[in-house]
């Protein structure tokens, strides 16, 4: 198989009969009696994403020999917790395109995509409240929690050109590896047993989670819009310093630092990561920023060693190469 997209439908194949009931769960859960509640939830619908999430939760489930006939729902209830951070994401950024279509904000508008974002959080929790143990809602609660902490500290970072790397981590690690690592610990773990193994899918869905927010960094800065499916440069135009934007301001002269500075700063500049990439070489910062990702997923593969063979332990695997790889 060849294509990024063929390699994604390769690894959720252990999974694909859940799948589709959670997709059923989540179709089910998305609706209204409002009618104009209904158009709007017909809009996300139509656009699933990758539902990387809901897939670790069954991948890494079937990988301890646990699944447990709850784990669809935990899955989808997972998968809506992330739209509804999306939905509020694309509010606090400004962005036009998710998941190839107009976002909720651009079709409507921000009072819209906030009330629809908690429209789903409610939904998400109401559901995980169905399940038979309390371990998906307060697990989520917490998570929930904390990738609101990242978003947070990531705002108040803007413009910090000279901010730790560690800071970096913290904030990505709280605002998308948050998710990832609780997905991994209920596939794990719910409806609430093996505790062990619980804390090291935890860990192994936190490292991979850090690894993809970094890659999702590098394609804001290098990837094409028509081929990510969301709107790309956003970081740069709201002051978000990424890795590699850190590394490449670290690895630079003054002047260049006083270029790039400009670049996010200065008034009038209508494209911010055209005029970035003119006064900088950011392949280096790139490529290091790559390089973390690389041994963040090696440090998680780690962490499957003692898990018997098994299909679903190849997909986590290749969910590994995957986030890697991916270029949307
Ligand atoms: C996007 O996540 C949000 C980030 C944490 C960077 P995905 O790329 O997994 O989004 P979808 O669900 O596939 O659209
Ligand atoms: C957002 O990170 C992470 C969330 C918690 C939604 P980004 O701002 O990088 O996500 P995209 O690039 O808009 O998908
Ligand atoms: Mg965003
Ligand atoms: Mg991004």
């Amino acid at each position: 198989m060849s294509t990024v997209e063929d390699r994604l439908a390769q690894l959720v194949a252990p999974i694909e009969a859940d799948l589709v009931t959670m997709r059923e769960v989540i179709d089910a859960s998305l609706t209204d009696e409002s009618s104009a509640v209904g158009e709007m939830t017909d809009h996300i619908a139509q656009f699933r994403g990758k539902q990387l999430r809901g897939s670790m939760v069954m991948l890494v489930a079937k990988a301890h020999g646990v699944f447990h006939a709850d784990h669809p729902a935990v899955a989808a209830v997972v998968e809506m917790v992330h739209l509804a951070t999306l939905v509020h994401d694309d509010v606090l950024d400004g962005a036009h395109v998710r998941r190839r279509v107009a976002c909720v904000n651009e079709l409507w508008d921000n009072q819209i995509a906030v009330l629809l974002g908690d429209f789903l959080y409610a939904r998400a929790f109401g559901l995980s409240t169905e399940l038979s143990s309390r371990l998906c809602s307060s697990l989520l609660a917490k998570t929930t929690q904390r990738l609101c902490v990242g978003e947070i500290e990531q705002s108040t970072m803007r413009h910090q050109f000279e901010m730790p790397q560690a800071t970096y981590e913290r904030i990505a690690a709280f605002k998308t590896g948050s998710l990832y690592s609780a997905a991994c610990e209920l596939g794990a773990r719910y409806p609430g047993l093996d505790e062990e193994a619980g804390a090291s899918m935890r860990s192994f869905g936190e490292e991979i989670g850090l690894a993809f927010q970094i890659i999702d960094d590098c394609l804001d800065v290098v990837g094409e819009e028509h081929i990510v499916g969301k709107s790309v440069g956003n970081d740069v135009a709201d002051g978000k310093i990424t890795l590699p934007i850190l590394r490449t301001y670290e690895l630079s002269d003054e002047s260049t630092r006083v270029a790039i500075r400009d670049a996010y700063l200065s008034e009038g500049i209508p494209d911010r990561r055209e005029q970035l990439r003119q006064v900088c070489d950011l392949e280096p910062g790139t490529n290091y920023a790559l390089a973390r990702a690389d041994s963040l997923v090696a440090q998680a593969m780690g962490r499957l060693k003692t898990l018997p063979d098994s299909p679903a332990k190849h997909s986590l695997e290749l969910m590994g190469e995957f986030v890697l790889q991916r270029n949307f």
